[in-house]
């Protein structure tokens, strides 16, 4: 069977690196993205000592220019290895926040550039390719915050509501061509992104029916899932991993 090359932002901690570790797991050639060489280098010699194929390739979504480069460079790295550029992983984003008064317009656009408008021009620049070869798979990351009001996650839930739109939109654009668009939204999650809010993950956690913090593994088996041929029927869902939030 044909190795696919899978692109996922955001891959050099929690939540992109264990889907960047399981997609590798499962075959698939990956390119690990984010600001941090360091940790990326990590992700990527973990994923070679396991027998997979990996590249790390440096981007700061939140810079002008960025998500259309890291495009035309993992593209590159896919054909270099014979292949093509078949899955995205919209993972990357910051969760800056606070009261809306106090809220500055650089955070504001820092957090819409890295979590809204860097996916866009990754699926601007992938996506049509994905299409002209009638097939390929995208997955946003989204987050509870895009469907409710979490105290001071106004603008972090902004973002990631735009970018659930987006998702349905992208699927009944791209859909006809074969490639498939979900969004997955993780609940409390244990990584280095949400070791921040301390015991707020845990009681957040609480909240929901089965009550545990989640770890990036649990959300990462869902968004291979997702990108995999077995969900070939599955396209412009939001589909929670939240240990039940959303019905309580
Ligand atoms: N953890 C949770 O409880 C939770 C819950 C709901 C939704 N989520 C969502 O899940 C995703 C991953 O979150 P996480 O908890 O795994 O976060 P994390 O541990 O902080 O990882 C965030 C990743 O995004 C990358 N990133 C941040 N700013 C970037 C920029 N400007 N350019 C390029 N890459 C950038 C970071 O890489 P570098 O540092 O190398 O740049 C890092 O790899 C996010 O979309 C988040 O909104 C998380």
């Amino acid at each position: 069977m044909r190795t696919k090359t899978a692109l996922v932002t955001g891959s050099t901690s929690g939540i992109g690196r264990a889907t960047a570790l399981k997609l590798a797991q499962d075959g698939t050639r990956v390119v690990v993205s984010g600001r941090d060489a360091r940790r990326g280098g990590e992700v990527v010699e973990q994923i070679r000592a396991g027998g997979g194929t990996a590249q790390f390739i440096d981007a700061d979504l939140s810079e002008a220019g960025a998500a259309a480069e890291l495009a035309a460079r993992a593209t590159e790295f896919a054909e270099a290895a014979g292949g093509s550029l078949d899955i995205l992983v919209n993972n990357a984003a910051i969760g800056a926040g606070g009261p809306t008064a106090g809220t500055e317009e650089s955070i504001f656009d820092r957090v819409l550039s890295t979590n809204l408008k860097a996916p866009f021009y990754l699926v601007a620049n992938l996506a049509p390719a994905m299409a002209a070869r009638g097939g390929g798979a995208i997955v946003n990351v989204s987050t509870l915050a895009a469907e409710r009001a979490l105290p001071g996650l106004g603008v972090y839930g902004a973002s990631k509501a735009a970018l659930d739109l987006l998702t349905k939109s992208w699927a009944a654009e791209f859909g006809p061509a074969g490639v498939r668009v979900n969004s997955v939204s993780p609940g409390p999650t244990r990584t280095p992104g949400s070791e921040a809010l301390g015991d707020g993950l845990r009681q957040l956690a609480e909240q929901a029916p089965l009550g545990f913090v989640a770890d990036p593994g649990d959300i990462a088996a869902v968004i291979a899932f997702l990108v995999g041929d077995e969900a070939r029927f599955v396209t412009g869902e939001v589909i929670s991993v939240s240990g039940g939030r959303t019905v309580v």
